[in-house]
């Protein structure tokens, strides 16, 4: 039932309704970045890895939500299902940004950052970024996808090309899926090839997921090229300049396409 103004006035009482707003607000602005719930404070569960595939794979295609609500569901989604709070409490809607490498950007491959995310209700950066790079150097060498849907599929049935995308890009991911196997970016096939990626993600995320928390998780570092390469222009070196643990690869390897082959780099 709405009310008037005039009855919400005299409800509250104008003096009354003044001061109690002040004090809410007040203690709100009073401690900045605090906030009941503690830092990575959710307790982790460990979980089925292809049950959550499966979960994953639907998620993707739920109201086209996509591939970073289907891995981010896949995990904090099944708490939820299996323990209640504070899983359930999460507005899962939101992961829907990640879509498409953040709003249809391209930028990094949703499903990693649903991953990404999940592990961060959880651990702290000390903790989690080795996790991250675990998952983030996995699928840059890994050919996609793998994962099969069965009579589940939703946007094309059978077998699908594979291709491997050294990034963890949306943009390279799917665009040398794309070129690689001649099916069009606007298609239902490629939405099905990231549904069943978005999958595999989920599966490879709780594998860490489930490793960490038995105490098991052996982090194998850094790819090839990062080290490489680092050893010039990594933090403190003689070149110092260069940001980021992707793959240079794609980017720098003097690809027929990218036209990127050095100018004068020293020898
Ligand atoms: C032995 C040291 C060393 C190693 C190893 C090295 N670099 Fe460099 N690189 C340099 C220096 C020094 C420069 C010049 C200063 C600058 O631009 O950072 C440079 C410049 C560059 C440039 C800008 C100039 C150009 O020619 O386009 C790029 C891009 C680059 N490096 C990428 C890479 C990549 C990718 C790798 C690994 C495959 C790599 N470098 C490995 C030392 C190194
Ligand atoms: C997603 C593509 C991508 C990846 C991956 C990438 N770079 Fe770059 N990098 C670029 C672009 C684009 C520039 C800007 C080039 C320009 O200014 O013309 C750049 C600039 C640089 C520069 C400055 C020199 C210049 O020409 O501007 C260096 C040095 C460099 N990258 C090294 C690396 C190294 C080492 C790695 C791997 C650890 C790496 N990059 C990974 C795309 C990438």
């Amino acid at each position: 039932m709405a009310l008037s103004r005039r009855e919400m006035l005299a409800s509250f009482g104008g003096l009354a309704l003044g001061s109690a707003l002040a004090a809410t607000v007040g203690r709100a602005v009073a401690a900045p970045f605090d906030q009941a719930a503690p830092a990575f404070g959710w307790t982790p569960r460990k979980l089925d890895g292809a049950a959550c595939a499966r979960t994953a794979y639907a998620g993707y295609w739920h109201e086209d939500y996509g591939c970073c609500y289907g891995t981010f569901y896949a995990i904090v989604g099944t708490m939820a299902e299996q323990y209640g709070a504070p899983y359930n409490q999460f507005p899962f809607t939101m992961m829907e940004v990640g879509k498409s490498g953040i709003s249809d950007w391209g930028t990094i491959c949703g499903a990693l950052l649903g991953v990404a995310c999940a592990y961060a209700l959880f651990w702290g950066r000390k903790e989690r970024n080795p996790m991250v790079t675990e998952l983030f150097c996995w699928y840059e060498q890994t050919a996609f996808p793998a994962f099969d849907p069965g009579g589940a599929a939703k946007g094309a049935p059978g077998p699908l090309p594979t291709s491997r995308s050294d990034s963890v890009l949306c943009h390279i991911s799917v665009s040398r899926w794309c070129f690689a196997s001649k099916i069009a970016e606007g298609s239902k096939q490629r939405n099905e090839r990231c549904a069943r990626v978005t999958a595999d993600v989920a599966q490879k995320g709780i594998a860490i997921l489930n490793a960490k928390i038995d105490g098991a998780f052996a982090p194998a570092g850094k790819s090839e090229s990062v080290a490489y390469c680092g050893e010039c222009h990594g933090r403190g070196k003689t070149a110092d300049d260069t940001k980021g643990l992707m793959d240079c690869k794609p980017c720098h390897g003097g690809g027929e396409h990218v036209r990127d082959q050095f100018r004068d780099h020293p020898s």
